[in-house]
C-alpha cells in the first residue's frame, strides 16, 4: 500500500491551485485521476408536504441534495457556503479520509461549524474506495433534510463484479418532521424525554400515498420488462432502522457500505441509518405497478414510532395505471430474526487486509441511561423513565461536545478540552444485557465527559460492541469515522470469548454496524489513518444523548503516516 501511495503522491498536480488558494504546500494527499469540483450552498427553502408548508434547510435548493459523482482515486473538492441561519458542517459518510481528517466534517470533532455567511472547502480523495456513499450535515439534527448521495464508479475499464445493470437509481431513505428540526432537538433535550416519532418516512424526500395529502408525492422508477436494475439504497434516517422490500421482486445484495459483498438474494432487508446497500432487482414479473415499501424496524421496548410505510413505485412500462399497486410484504416491526439472518449472509467479496493478529483489545458497552432529575420543574424537564432524564453512553460515559474541535485541541496541544482516559473496557462489569443495575432507576446514571481513547499508529484493533439492557436493549447502528472495519462476529446475549465464533475468512467490511439487539458485534481494523475519529450511534437522538466517543490515532513515521496541517480556511469557533 505504501508503494502505490507514494506513487500517487508524485502525481500531485498544480491543477488544484486554481480552486484552492490554500496552504497547498502543506497538503500531502495522494491525488487520483481527476478532480471533481462541487459548489454547495446550504440554504433554506419552503416545501409543502403532508399538507403543510414549512422551511427546511437544504443544499442548492434541492431535497434530497445534489449527488456527488466521482471515480475511484479521484479527488473531490466541495466548496460549502453557509447561507442558512444555522451553523453547518458536512460529513462525507463512509469516505475514509486518508490523511484528510480536517475534511471529515463532524462538528466539534474535526472542525468548528461553518457559521452563517462563511465558506469552507472540503478536499479529499476517494483513495481505493468506490461504491455508494452519502454526505450529510453533521451538526444538530440538520441531517434530516441536509443529505445527498455520493456515487463513486470503478476506474475506467474496471467492471462491476456482477452483470452490468440496465440502469441504476438512488433511493435515499429518511424521516420527515413537520416541526422545525433545530427547534425539535432543543425541545427533546429540554424535556429529558424521548423524541416524538417522525411525521413520515420518506424515499427521496417523498412520503408516498399512505400518508395524508401525499397521493402524488411519490417517488417512482420506470422499468422495462426483463431488465435488471441496480438500486443504491442509502439510509439517511434519523432515529429509525427500516425494513425495505419490493412487492413480488427479490433483492440481490451486491454491496454494503461501499464494499462489494458475495451476492445473495433476499425478499426484504434491514437498513440502518448510516448504511448503504446496493441491490440488483430484475424486472421479471407481470407488467404492473409494484410497491417499494419502507417500514419500521424497532427493536427497543416502549418506544413510540411511526408505523406507516413510505411507498415508492416500481412501475413497468406498459402497466395500466388504475389506483392500485401491488403491496410489498414487510416483516413485523420487531422481527430481529430477519435482521440477524441477513447479517449472517453478509460476506465480503475479498477480505484483503483483515488483521488476523490483534494487539489492541477493546470492549465498549453501548446503551441508554436514565440520569437523576435535578430540575425544579420535573414535569417539564424530566420526562424520561421514572422521572429521570434520558442519556446514552459508551462504557457508561456520556460524551460531552467540547467548545472547540477535538482535532484542533489535539493538533495544537491546547489543554483543557478533553481527557485521554476513555476506558478500553467498562469500569464496572455486570450482566450487561439482563442484569443489575437495570432495575434501580437511580443506579443507571452515566458519567459525563469529553474522553478520547488514544491508539498508536498501526494498532491492530479488535473492538467488542456490547449492547446493554440498562434501559432497554436495542439494535444500535454504530458508525466509525475514518475507517471501514471488518465485522468478524456478532451474537445475542453477552459476549463470551470462549464461545464466540469469529469469521476470519470473509467478514463484511463496513462503516456502520447495527449491533444486534441485546447482543454484541466484534469489529477489527488497523489504525493506520492519523487524526481524531468519531465513533457514535447513528440515531441522532442517541448521539445527542451522548452515545459516542472519539479515537485519537497518533502519527506514524514520515509524511505518509502524518496528518498534514489544517487548511487555512478551517472555520474558527
Ligand atoms: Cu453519518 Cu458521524 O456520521
Amino acid at each position: 500500500m505504501a508503494l502505490s501511495f507514494s506513487h500517487l503522491l508524485l502525481l500531485l498536480s498544480c491543477f488544484l491551485s486554481s480552486y484552492a488558494p490554500l496552504s497547498l504546500a502543506h497538503r500531502h494527499w495522494p491525488v487520483g485521476g481527476t478532480t471533481r469540483f462541487y459548489e454547495f450552498k446550504v440554504q433554506t427553502m419552503r416545501v409543502t408536504k403532508l399538507c403543510k408548508t414549512k422551511e427546511i434547510v437544504t443544499v442548492n435548493g434541492m431535497f434530497p441534495g445534489p449527488t456527488v459523482y466521482a471515480q475511484e482515486d479521484d479527488r473531490i473538492i466541495v466548496r460549502v457556503t453557509n447561507d442558512s441561519p444555522y451553523n453547518a458542517t458536512i460529513h462525507w459518510h463512509g469516505v475514509r479520509q486518508r490523511l484528510t481528517c480536517w475534511a471529515d466534517g463532524p462538528s466539534y470533532i474535526t472542525q468548528c461549524p461553518i457559521q452563517t455567511g462563511q465558506t469552507y472547502t472540503y478536499e479529499f480523495t476517494m483513495f481505493q474506495q468506490k461504491g455508494t456513499f452519502f454526505w450529510h450535515a453533521h451538526i444538530s439534527w440538520l441531517r434530516a433534510t441536509v443529505h445527498g448521495a455520493i456515487i463513486v464508479y470503478p476506474k475506467t475499464g474496471v467492471p462491476y463484479p456482477f452483470p452490468n445493470p440496465y440502469e441504476e437509481h438512488v433511493l435515499i431513505f429518511g424521516e420527515y418532521w413537520l416541526k422545525n428540526i433545530v427547534q425539535l432537538e432543543k425541545e427533546v433535550v429540554a424535556s429529558g424525554g424521548a423524541s416524538p416519532p417522525a411525521n413520515a418516512f420518506i424515499i427521496n424526500g417523498r412520503p408516498g400515498p399512505r400518508y395524508n395529502c401525499s397521493k402524488t408525492d411519490v417517488f417512482k422508477i420506470d422499468v422495462v420488462p426483463g431488465k435488471t436494475y441496480l438500486l443504491r439504497l442509502i439510509s439517511a434516517s434519523m432515529n429509525m432502522e427500516h425494513f425495505f422490500a419490493i412487492a413480488g421482486h427479490k433483492l440481490t445484495i451486491v454491496e454494503a457500505d461501499a464494499e462489494y459483498t458475495k451476492a445473495f438474494t433476499v425478499d426484504r432487508l434491514m437498513i440502518a441509518p448510516g448504511q448503504t446497500i446496493n441491490v440488483l432487482v430484475k424486472a421479471d414479473q407481470q407488467i404492473d405497478r409494484y410497491d417499494m415499501a419502507l417500514g419500521p424496524y424497532m427493536s427497543a421496548q416502549n418506544v413510540s414510532f411511526q408505523n406507516i410505510s413510505s411507498i415508492a413505485h416500481f412501475q413497468y412500462t406498459g402497466a395500466i395505471l388504475d389506483s392500485l399497486s401491488l403491496p410489498a410484504q414487510l416483516p413485523v416491526y420487531n422481527d430481529s430474526l430477519v435482521v440477524n439472518t441477513n447479517l449472517h449472509m453478509l460476506r465480503s467479496l475479498n477480505a484483503t487486509n483483515l488483521p488476523l493478529d490483534i494487539d489492541t483489545n477493546l470492549f465498549f458497552t453501548i446503551g441508554l441511561n436514565v440520569d437523576q432529575c435535578h430540575s425544579s420543574n420535573p414535569n417539564k424537564s424530566c420526562q424520561g423513565p421514572s422521572g429521570g432524564v434520558f442519556a446514552a453512553s459508551m462504557n457508561n460515559v456520556s460524551f460531552v461536545k467540547p467548545n472547540i474541535s477535538l482535532l484542533e485541541a489535539y493538533y495544537d496541544r491546547i489543554h483543557g478540552y478533553f481527557t485521554d482516559d476513555f476506558p478500553g473496557v467498562p469500569l464496572k462489569t455486570y450482566d450487561f444485557v439482563n442484569g443489575a443495575p437495570n432495575n434501580i432507576p437511580n443506579d443507571t446514571q452515566s458519567l459525563n465527559g469529553t474522553k478520547v481513547h488514544v491508539l498508536e499508529y498501526g494498532s491492530r484493533v479488535q473492538l467488542i460492541l456490547q449492547d446493554t439492557g440498562t434501559v432497554t436493549t436495542e439494535n444500535h447502528p454504530i458508525h466509525l469515522h475514518g475507517y471501514s472495519f471488518y465485522v468478524v462476529g456478532y451474537g445475542t446475549g453477552n459476549y463470551n470469548p470462549m464461545t464466540a465464533k469469529l469469521n476470519l475468512v470473509d467478514p463484511p467490511y463496513m462503516n456502520t454496524i447495527g449491533v444486534p439487539v441485546g447482543g454484541w458485534a466484534a469489529i477489527r481494523f488497523i489504525a493506520d489513518n492519523p487524526g481524531v475519529w468519531f465513533m457514535h450511534c447513528h440515531f441522532d437522538v442517541h448521539l445527542t444523548w451522548g452515545l459516542s466517543m472519539a479515537f485519537i490515532v497518533k502519527n506514524g513515521n514520515g509524511p505518509l503516516e502524518t496528518l498534514p496541517h489544517p487548511p487555512a480556511d478551517l472555520p474558527r469557533c
